[in-house]
């Protein structure tokens, strides 16, 4: 029977761009999802921008524009970045929506109602310029134990003490820079206390990961305190109804973003609300979040739930953080990558590749090791997986007029592919998508043992036997169809293009039936091999462009960092040895006998003429470049080459072909200008 699933990723902040630790979280909870949806179960997946809060508010004026007008900004590129890593959702949608604003009221008033509201007055740092209550992070100071400056409210950076905000030296507002008043107001608190035994049992139940529920029992044990969920104005959010002034704190109304974008898209699809969220649901509910943020979903959302007479959610899945070469992601290492920045150089597919092959159904920390990551996929994906119907394509066309042969050649091995269905869903369903991903490319290594050890290659050259070489051919590509469905979820592109390849749609619910006599398209590129340089590119352009401190003992040879492509830091001196001067490229001409190169005449005005030889013809053509400045090692040892001798360098940027530029000075340079 097909189950009814309702599953959620966290809401991203909608106060800056994702990057890839986000997408692992999109990327984890989308393969799941289109699992089962190819299983055929009734499952929607639901998402929206968390757009509330200080932060917010504070860059919308810095910007200024208005908190709106942020907000929409950063939703349409948070939704462009997670189509770009083919994130399907049924909805993405927003806390600031008249659906969040309904049932966060409607819950609040529940829980007042139900007397697991309390107000009491709390004295808090008060920046008297702004007129805003100051959150620990909005204040800055020196550290009361070793006394370094600008230190954050909450603990110290250079000595790891934690304080309060109050016991900071000479405080002040990170907002204003004024010196923060002490001031009292009234804020509202929901019992959380009044839950205990309810969440007692929920930490007992399988609804929680081993490490999560551990998590939760020591807060259990150490007692729950109320939860502050009312902020003043001035704050970007939803006034607390009754309470002129005073908010709710942006995660109270976070998680109800789950009900309102349920809520918006049941509206759009004639369904009914009640049916996801009411006590007598049948349909299932999941939250996949990061480890961060366990307690609101862990405490405060079961509790809230409770009170308001809502049903619990099913489970709560949380995932480890991801680091980049081993270090949490750095700007100054370049390993703080966007969204958008990975998509411009390189393909969702590899990344989603990547994590399925990392993933697994607990909590632990992920590694994007940048040189695993180009190795994994190029193995893989290219030479194991997309390696089977690339060699074998042409010997169904070949003997067997591009149809696939009528009987089955290998039984065994169908049948072990087949076979691991069971075991493979499984493994997708309890989230143990590495376990899934290497039982999938233990079956590729077999097909692609089975096609060497027949040798269709040679079969294939004798008439008697060109039919039997099709015979093998057709059972690995009808294996190849197999595998694809198997790996759908995670790679959703290639499923397609091997639907076009094979003909056929990829399914997977009952049994695997075998193709025979079909007909199938003639095999076209599926995926390419990971560009090293793309990566390096990508990782040039993440990168803050601080200056890395020169080395303490000077490297004898220009060594390129593993991880950025970057050559090691030269000292100075050595820098200044190189002699660039601008040049005017008097004349230009193809080079008879070399594809690329042009010979160039460079004029350094006063200096003479000098005669180099440039591999840019792919890019330019002489003529055009005639009369244009450029940029020139000038003091470059003389080279012979076949055509000539080469007396120095232009300098151009660019992987090479059609795209190569030269560099070139503003107008204003005039020949022979050194370069400094
Ligand atoms: N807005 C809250 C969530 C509200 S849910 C009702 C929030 N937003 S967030 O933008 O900071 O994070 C969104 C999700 O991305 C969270 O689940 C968070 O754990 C996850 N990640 C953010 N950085 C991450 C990594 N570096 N690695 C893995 N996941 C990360 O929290
Ligand atoms: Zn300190």
């Amino acid at each position: 029977m097909s189950r009814k699933i309702l599953v959620t990723s966290a809401l991203p902040y909608a106060n800056g761009p994702l990057h890839l630790g986000h997408l692992l979280e999109s990327i984890q909870t989308d393969i799941w999802v289109r699992y089962q949806k190819l299983r055929g179960n009734d499952c929607i997946y639901l998402c929206a921008d968390d757009a509330h809060g200080t932060a917010i508010m504070l860059t919308a004026e810095k910007l200024g524009i208005t908190p709106e007008e942020q907000i929409a900004r950063v939703k349409a590129e948070h939704e462009r970045d997670l189509a770009g890593f083919l994130i399907r959702f049924d909805n993405y949608h927003s806390t600031h929506s008249p659906e969040c604003k309904h049932y966060s009221e409607e819950i609040y008033r529940r829980l007042d109602a139900n007397g697991h509201i309390e107000r009491r007055d709390v004295t808090q740092l008060f920046d008297p310029e702004k007129n805003l209550f100051l959150a620990d992070r909005y204040i800055k100071g020196s550290c009361p134990k070793c006394k370094t400056d600008d230190q954050y409210g909450d603990n110290c950076e250079a000595c790891g003490a934690t304080y309060t905000p109050a016991e900071l030296i000479n405080p002040r507002s990170a907002i204003s820079g004024a010196t923060p008043i002490e001031k009292s107001s009234t804020h509202f608190f929901f019992k959380l206390g009044d839950f205990e035994n309810l969440l007692r049992k929920w930490t007992d139940s399988d609804a929680l990961q081993p490490q999560i529920a551990n998590k939760l029992r020591e807060w259990l044990d150490a007692g729950l305190q109320s939860w502050d969920i009312s902020r003043d104005a001035p704050y970007f959010g939803f006034e607390i109804p009754g309470a002129p002034g005073k908010f709710f704190y942006v995660w109270l109304d976070a998680p109800i973003g789950y009900m309102a974008s349920c809520a918006n898209w049941c509206e759009k699809n004639g369904r009914d609300f009640n049916e996801y969220w009411g006590l007598d649901s049948t349909a299932e509910l999941y939250h996949f979040i990061g480890k961060d943020i366990i307690n609101f979903h862990g405490l405060f959302w079961p509790a809230m739930l409770d009170s308001a007479g809502f049903r619990q959610p099913t489970a709560i899945y949380a995932h480890g953080f991801l680091t980049v070469n081993g270090k949490k992601m750095s700007k100054s290492r370049g390993t703080f990558i966007k969204a958008e920045t990975y998509l411009k150089h390189l393909p969702a597919e590899y990344l989603r590749y990547y994590f399925a092959a990392k993933l697994s159904g607990a909590v632990d920390d992920i590694d994007l090791n940048l040189e695993d990551f180009i190795n994994r996929v190029n193995s893989d994906l290219v030479g194991k997986l997309v390696n089977i119907a690339s060699r074998s394509a042409k010997f169904v066309q070949k003997g067997n007029d591009g149809k696939l042969s009528a009987s089955q050649h290998n039984a065994d091995l169908w049948q072990q592919v087949t076979g691991a269905s069971a075991n493979i869903a499984q493994l997708y369903e309890q989230r143990e998508y590495s376990k899934a991903v290497r039982e999938i490319m233990a079956l590729a290594d077999a097909t692609n043992e089975y096609f060497d050890s027949c040798e269709p290659w040679k079969l294939a050259k004798s008439d008697d036997t060109v039919a039997l070489a099709a015979d093998v051919a057709s059972q690995c590509i009808d294996i190849f169809r197999v595998l694809t469905t198997y790996l759908s979820p995670v790679l959703p592109e290639l499923a397609i293009k091997a639907e076009q390849f094979l003909n056929c749609s990829l399914t997977w619910q009952g049994e695997f039936t075998p193709l025979h006599n079909h007909a199938i398209e003639p095999f076209k590129a599926m995926m390419s091999r990971v560009d090293a340089d793309k990566v390096a590119t990508m990782v040039d352009e993440s990168s803050d462009n601080t200056p890395a401190p020169a080395p303490a003992a000077k490297p004898k040879q220009a060594a390129k960092d593993k991880d950025t492509g970057i050559t090691d830091t030269i000292a100075y001196p050595d820098f200044a040895k190189i002699d660039l001067r601008v040049a005017e490229i008097v004349a230009a001409e193809a080079v008879e006998g070399a594809d690329k190169l042009l010979k160039l005449t460079l004029s350094l005005g006063d200096l003479g003429t000098r005669q180099v030889f440039a591999g840019i013809k792919t890019a330019y053509n002489a003529q055009q470049l005639v009369g244009k400045l450029t940029v020139m090692v000038a003091n470059l040892e003389a080279r012979k080459m076949r055509f000539g001798m080469s007396e120095g360098m232009v300098l151009a940027a660019g992987p090479g072909d059609q795209e190569i530029w030269l560099l070139s000075p503003d107008s204003g340079a005039k020949a022979g200008m050194k370069i400094q």
